[in-house]
């Protein structure tokens, strides 16, 4: 057996991870199928595997018959084979026998309906007597295990997440509201009750799903939140008692609309995360491609940096979208890289063999039905494995700090999607998550940076953290900060004041932590005096109509044929110059972004949904006037992307291309040698350079 996994997290023995979902107890773990498994295991260079996840019932068929041996069987043939096992927990999905015995572990839903058992993901957050079962399973399983030489993590429940109207769960937040705000008069202040005559006079008349009361909403998020993370600790506990050593880790997904996982993330020893983007090859796919590298940034971001890994991705298609269309040919290899190259150390897929039958039959795999190994995506799989093999030296490398910041802050999503009249979310069809007036501006400003090249941390605005999150930054994104309370404003204004650029928006500033509208204008607290400029109003657009707009002042030299959409603010200037106007509808002659010099520092205002094009140029316009540093200069073709991991004598330069279209690239080093790089279609170009050489540098790249 190889080291212990969780010497690799510690970077004591680091590699890079290939592996996937592995579930042969469906086929009752048959020699032939176990045979089969692992010969191709050894084909596509799979390291690890996660196991047991959707098994409570194998292990306790009845209440408190135990059966371990199936595992047993399965964690020996795991080591005698040289694959690391990360070991599920069972909580994601409750045996039958306990949900009809014990129907309190099943979930209220809205409606006030008692659940049904089966289907996954759906016990009752705050179910005492669940936590009890699963703390005991879990107590068995880490003693059962702890000196098994396979156990390499534990993959604590899958995919955690909803809400719960038991009675129960209502008691729970009644409490919690209690202790947040200790009386009645103050929850009813933040909560701004006698609009529409809600105010409470009794903590049992509060009822979450009144969707009327938006400071209610924030704080039903908040405390779903803490239950699952005190759900998480409870799972923990026992694993932590006798396993202390072992990693520990549950699968997040992406920016889920629900979960807060800067919360989470704390009581986590890694960060992995399940990715499932459109990666279809369609002309426009540079955007997923840019999405999910936001959202790369943001695992390593809740890892503070830390290696991160994919948990979960799909080897081919998956099943769940209306239409699941294969990944093109060499997609999957780019789709991996990219994960490394955001300074992640392992890709997983979901599944390792494709199940026979339930609804997950036709989700891509790598193995299909018929087992073979000889299949297009097969053979992908495997030259991704031996390309991770063949990169375990960049596993002790890291995401250098980046000088850009992106703050992300899911209470403010909440908050600008329960307010009503601003813009509306828009849902867009199934990406990862749907889409929403939030995640629109954080994709659109963050595409800029993206297009150029320039990397991004993504951070949290907790107050305790985020003054050491800005040291050393030279631009701070905060476009839908919307919930902004005061403590994080003095740290953003400090900031700017000590030379830094702070970039806001139109939905940056608007509400304090109850949801309530600042009084002191938009942006708020304070932030519209160093921004020398207020959103006045906000109009919005239909779907389909734009504006067009002209650059002026120190933007003056932008030059595209540039336009917004969505919604955009009218700016009352009060000191700032204007630096972007619109040019058609009636409000043309409008400011709608700003620049204003404070301390130090600058502040843009950035008052609408601009365009690809605008942000690619503002950008570019930035890193030449703020000499950041890009990995490559300025402008890469539409789809090649270009990021860095370095150690103490290597830096680690990946050149992606994700437009099916060929691209050349030249690149001229310090000494001003040049040669050219081609990419084919989706290919990847991973170059390593010895630090201190300076090969590249931010002016040496010229486009063929
Ligand atoms: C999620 C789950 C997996 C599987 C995949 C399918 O990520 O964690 O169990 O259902 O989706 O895409
Ligand atoms: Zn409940």
């Amino acid at each position: 057996m190889k080291a212990p996994l969780h010497s690799e997290f510690n970077n004591c023995n680091p590699r890079l991870l290939h592996g996937a979902d592995y579930n042969p107890e469906q086929w009752n773990l048959a020699t032939s199928i176990l045979d089969e498994d692992f010969e191709s295991m050894r084909l596509a260079g799979i390291t690890s595997v996660s196991i047991g996840i959707f098994s409570w019932t194998l292990y306790e068929p009845q209440e408190g018959v135990f059966q371990f041996e199936w595992m047993d069987q399965l964690m020996d043939r795991l080591a005698s084979e040289g694959v690391m096992a990360f070991l599920g927990t069972v909580s994601g999905s409750k045996p039958m026998w306990m949900s009809a015995k014990y129907p309190e572990i099943r979930r209220v839903n809205k409606d006030g309906v008692l659940e049904q058992s089966g289907l996954r993901h759906n016990h009752c957050p705050s179910s005492k007597f669940y936590r009890e079962k699963v703390a005991l399973i879990n107590e068995q399983l880490a003693v059962r295990y702890k000196n098994h030489p396979a156990l390499a993590m534990w993959h604590v429940g899958n995919e955690l997440q909803g809400e719960c109207y038991c009675k129960h769960c209502l008691t729970r937040f009644h409490e919690w509201l209690e202790q947040r705000y200790q009386s009645l008069e103050r929850l009813n202040e933040a909560w701004w009750t006698r609009f529409w005559n809600h105010t409470f006079t009794e903590w049992h008349q509060i009822d979450p799903r009144d969707s009327s009361i938006d400071g209610l909403i924030i704080d039903w998020k908040r405390f779903n939140n803490d239950l699952h993370v005190e759900f998480l600790e409870n799972e923990i506990a026992p694993l932590k008692k006798h396993t202390p050593s072992i990693p520990i880790t549950t699968n997040f997904m992406c920016f889920h609309p629900d979960l807060d996982y800067w919360r989470w993330s704390k009581v986590l020893d890694v960060v992995t995360n399940d990715s499932y983007p459109s990666y279809d090859g369609a002309p426009d796919m540079w955007r997923s491609a840019a999405s999910t590298s936001l959202t790369h940034d943001l695992m390593r971001g809740l890892g503070k940096g830390k290696p991160w890994m994919q948990i979960e991705c799909s080897p081919s298609a998956i099943n769940w979208k209306p239409i699941n269309k294969l990944k093109p040919r060499g997609m999957h290899m780019a789709e991996s890289a990219q994960v490394i190259a955001h300074g992640g150390n392992g890709v997983h897929y979901f599944q390792f063999r494709k199940s026979r039958g339930g609804a997950e039959k036709f989700h891509g795999a790598i193995l299909d039905h018929d087992s073979r190994n000889d299949t297009r995506i097969f053979k992908e799989v495997a030259q991704v494995g031996s390309w991770l093999a063949s990169c375990n030296d960049l596993a002790a490398s890291t995401s250098p700090r980046a000088e850009v910041a992106i703050i992300h802050d899911w209470e403010s999503q909440w908050a600008l999607n329960s307010s009503q009249g601003i813009r509306q979310p828009v849902p867009k069809g199934i990406e990862t998550h749907p889409e929403d007036a939030y995640h629109e501006l954080l994709k659109e400003h963050h595409r800029g940076w993206w297009q150029a090249s320039v990397a991004t941390d993504i951070i949290c605005p907790d107050p305790k953290t985020l003054e050491v999150d800005l040291r050393g930054r030279k631009v701070v994104l905060a476009p839908a900060l919307y919930m902004l309370p005061e403590t994080v404003a003095k740290i953003l204004i400090d900031f700017v004041e000590a030379g830094g650029c702070l970039i806001l928006s139109h939905l940056s500033g608007v509400v304090d932590e109850c949801n309530r509208v600042l009084r002191d204008g938009l942006p708020g607290q304070g932030l519209c005096k160093i921004a020398g400029a207020k959103v006045e109003e906000i109009d919005a657009l239909f779907e389909k109509e734009s504006r067009r707009i002209e650059t002026s002042g120190i933007l003056k030299k932008l030059e595209g044929n540039y336009q917004i959409t969505h919604s955009y603010g009218l700016l009352h200037l009060e000191g700032a110059q204007s630096v972007v106007t619109l040019t058609e509808g009636h409000w043309a002659g409008s400011s709608i972004a700003s620049h204003c010099k404070f301390g130090k520092g600058h502040v843009f205002q950035l008052a609408a949904n601009f365009c690809d094009a605008f942000h690619k140029d503002f950008v570019r316009y930035l890193v030449q006037e703020l000499s950041l540093e890009c990995v490559v200069a300025t402008p890469m073709p539409t789809g090649v992307h270009a990021t860095v991991r370095i150690n103490e004598n290597k830096k680690y330069q990946f050149l992606i291309n994700y437009s099916d279209q060929k691209q050349t690239i030249r690149l001229e080093s310090s000494e001003g040698n040049q040669k050219s790089i081609e990419l084919k279609p989706y290919e990847v170009h991973l170059e390593r350079l010895e630090i201190g050489l300076k090969a590249i540098s931010k002016k040496e790249v010229i486009l063929t």
